[in-house]
């Protein structure tokens, strides 16, 4: 991951780049990286934007095939992904550094970055998966609409070379892959998991316009969240739940 690197100045987003290139030109390399200096239409998950001061955070794509992950594995490749970005942070940032389900990377109760992963099938194989990732790390402002964020700069009071931060990001991920491809899916559910953020704690979400305390057990192998609540388990998928932070 990263042997193949492109930098753009500016471009709507690395994600819709690299899903051009993928569906129109000639093969590209697996692993191919593109990363952008500036995004002015970067995307974020369920329709939201991407907000990233230009030149100082790390906003990229990444390109995998992973034709031979089985359908039902595939919430798999986001735990590859979302624990590759956090193994490349952890060591820097230490044990307030968490994966907010299914892939935000949080430390305490701010978001530090996110992750767009977008698939191309063809049949019922995974063709192509475009893993977007965008870290904040020398932006010291957010604007006010934003008041979740965090960055490496506001944690460390220092800037972070991004091309380093970006080469061990490529090779966490590069090792969650392999272990993905070696058909390693236990390891990889129990990693993810236990850095979860909020397990095991009793917290409050919001479902149904209703909000209710339950504790994060686990992550379901297709990606389902299952909290205790009361004496029950219930599960949800990304549209139905909020987490009330
Ligand atoms: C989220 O937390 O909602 C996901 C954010 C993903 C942002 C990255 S930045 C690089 C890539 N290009 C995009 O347009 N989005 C992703």
């Amino acid at each position: 991951v990263g042997q193949n690197f492109v930098t753009l100045k500016e471009v709507d987003s690395t994600n819709n780049f690299l899903k051009n290139i993928v569906s129109n030109s000639k093969p590209v390399p697996e692993g191919t990286v593109i990363m952008a200096e500036s995004q002015y239409a970067g995307r974020g998950q369920q329709h939201n934007g991407w907000h990233a001061e230009p030149g100082k955070n790390l906003t990229f794509s990444l390109l995998l095939n992973p034709a031979f992950l089985p359908v039902v594995n595939q919430y798999d490749l986001n735990r590859a992904v979302s624990l590759g970005v956090f193994n490349a942070l952890q060591p820097l940032l230490g044990p307030a550094l968490k994966i907010k389900w299914p892939n935000d990377i949080y430390y305490g109760d701010k978001k530090l970055g996110g992750i767009l992963i977008e698939n191309i099938i063809q049949g019922s194989q995974l063709k192509h998966s475009i893993a977007g990732i965008g870290i904040n790390v020398n932006q010291f402002h957010f604007p006010g609409h934003l008041p979740n964020a965090v960055s490496v700069k506001q944690i460390l009071h220092r800037d972070y070379d991004l091309k380093v931060l970006l080469s061990e990001i490529c090779s966490h991920i590069e090792a969650c892959y392999l272990k993905l491809k070696a058909g390693q899916y236990l390891w990889l559910r129990d990693e993810y998991t236990k850095n979860l953020y909020w397990l095991n704690e009793t917290r409050n979400f919001k479902s149904n316009n209703t909000v209710f305390a339950a504790v994060i057990k686990e992550v379901k192998p297709n990606g389902l969240l299952a909290l205790q609540k009361q004496q029950e388990e219930v599960t949800f998928n990304l549209k139905e739940i909020e987490f009330l932070i």
